[in-house]
């Protein structure tokens, strides 16, 4: 019997990469002179590496050195008759059981985010079912021009890891984020992919994005929430064996297959779904921003302006229900984690916010910092829960999901054993 907590720590281990494909597809990047000490780093902890090229990596880098680091032929030509018998693409894309693309260019992220399949290496990654994990470098401007974010928000939202980039001097002399994760930094990332069982019987539930609420049939109020956090949450469970079910606001980018989701608009509407699939549940995880009030009249007409004299508009609101505070309140109680935006007095109201709301644990979000939080790729956080306060570091959403998941395993590892026993040993 292995409990999940040990099974956890040993599977975070590089070693836990022994005998795992791991395809590594290399696109035209000046990072690219690392990839064979990524294949090294690999090959050290016993994982089998095989290398595909984009059609200009071999500027970066040559075949030759790959070949001798891997110790198999490189693969860089769709066309070429002699590999594809050996082993053909779409083989490939089925050996792999994680495809690494590092360094991927902004040209490369592009043509994933668009499901382009011109070379080699883009056919691949399109053709695996394997987890795709992407390790971004660049030039600091080419990363933060908005066609490059749209294009990590896509490929984020197809379900593909993002790891990095690191922020500094760059080899064009600029200074700023879009340098390459060092290799041991990846492969403790693709380690971290393999712990697929901490979450095995156990159910999940959790809300993402905004929720809308009518004024007439053309108006609402809303907030900013994109829902991706929450996505990436329910992502991160499902990666980590979790039977998922997603309540998804407005606006919350599509799932990948395996999720059960149930997309609502009003907080009213969500209040009725979670309350209707709650029994079985082990663990609420409330990511909506749930807009706390509605109208009191939902105008059946579209409003037409007064014309009188005030020139303002009064509207009467009303309070919606708190639905994570009646989860809490269910019995058998689930593991309840809420989420709280701050922008003043962030700690003080998120530990009071998690008292009066009854929560397990509450994940704060500092939104004083535009970077993070609502509409954004990344996140930084403070993970607060009875015993203790832990310091989750700006990254993207989807690792702090993987995080989030790694630190409430260890956290309540004992209340999470006892919701589902059987899936404690293996
Ligand atoms: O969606 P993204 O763009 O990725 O951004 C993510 C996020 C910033 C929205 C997310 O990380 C976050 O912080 N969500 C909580 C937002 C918030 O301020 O919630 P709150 O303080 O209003 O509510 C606290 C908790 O109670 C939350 O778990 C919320 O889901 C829940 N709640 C709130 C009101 C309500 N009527 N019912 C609820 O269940």
């Amino acid at each position: 019997m292995i409990s999940k907590l040990e099974h956890m720590k040993t599977a975070s281990e590089p070693s836990c990469l022994r005998g795992k494909h791991i395809l590594l597809a290399v696109s035209a990047g000046i990072a690219a002179y690392k990839a064979p000490l990524i294949v090294r780093t690999l090959r050290a902890v016993g994982a089998q590496v095989q290398v595909v090229l984009s059609a200009n990596a071999h500027h970066f880098v040559t075949p030759t050195t790959l070949q001798a680091v891997t110790g198999s032929p490189v693969r860089q030509d769709m066309w070429d008759e002699a590999a594809e018998a050996a082993m053909g693409h779409i083989e490939l894309a089925r050996w792999a059981d994680i495809v690494l693309v590092a360094p991927a260019t902004a040209n490369t992220l592009a043509k994933l985010a668009h499901g382009m399949a011109d070379d080699l290496l883009s056919t691949t990654c399109l053709a695996t079912q394997a987890p795709i994990v992407v390790a971004p470098a660049m030039n600091q401007r080419m990363y933060q021009h908005p066609a490059t974010q749209a294009n990590l928000k896509a490929v984020q939202a197809l379900g593909y890891h993002i790891v990095g980039p690191d922020s500094g001097e760059q080899a064009c002399g600029d200074d700023g984020p879009g340098r390459m994760s060092e290799p041991d930094e990846l492969v403790a990332f693709l380690a971290s992919l393999q712990v697929t069982s901490v979450l095995s019987g156990q159910h999940v539930m959790i809300t993402a994005g905004p929720t809308l609420e009518p004024i007439d049939p053309v108006r609402y109020i809303s907030n900013h929430s994109s829902g991706l956090q929450g996505l990436s949450i329910a992502e991160a469970a499902k990666a980590a064996g979790a039977e998922v079910i997603l309540i998804a606001g407005p606006r919350v980018a599509a799932s990948s297959a395996g999720i059960q989701r149930l997309n609502v608009v009003t907080a009213l509407e969500m209040q009725s779904a979670v309350q209707e699939h709650l029994a079985g549940i082990d663990i609420f995880i409330g990511v909506a921003a749930v807009a706390d009030y509605r109208p009191k009249l939902v105008e059946q007409v579209k409003m037409k302006r007064s014309g009188g004299e005030s020139g303002s508009l009064t509207l009467e609101f009303v309070e919606n229900p708190d639905i994570i505070a009646g989860v809490a309140q269910h019995r058998p109680k689930p593991l309840v984690i809420g989420f709280a935006a701050e922008t003043n007095n962030t700690l003080e109201h998120a530990r009071a916010k998690r008292i009066r709301k009854q929560l397990d644990a509450i994940v704060l979000n500092d939104i004083a910092d535009p970077s993070i939080g609502f509409n954004s790729l990344h996140n930084a956080a403070t993970l607060i829960f009875e015993h203790g306060e832990i310091t989750l570091p700006k990254q993207t959403k989807r690792q702090l999901a993987d995080t989030l998941i790694s630190q409430l395993v260890l956290i309540f590892a004992s209340q999470i054993a006892d919701t589902n026993p059987g899936s404690m040993s293996e």
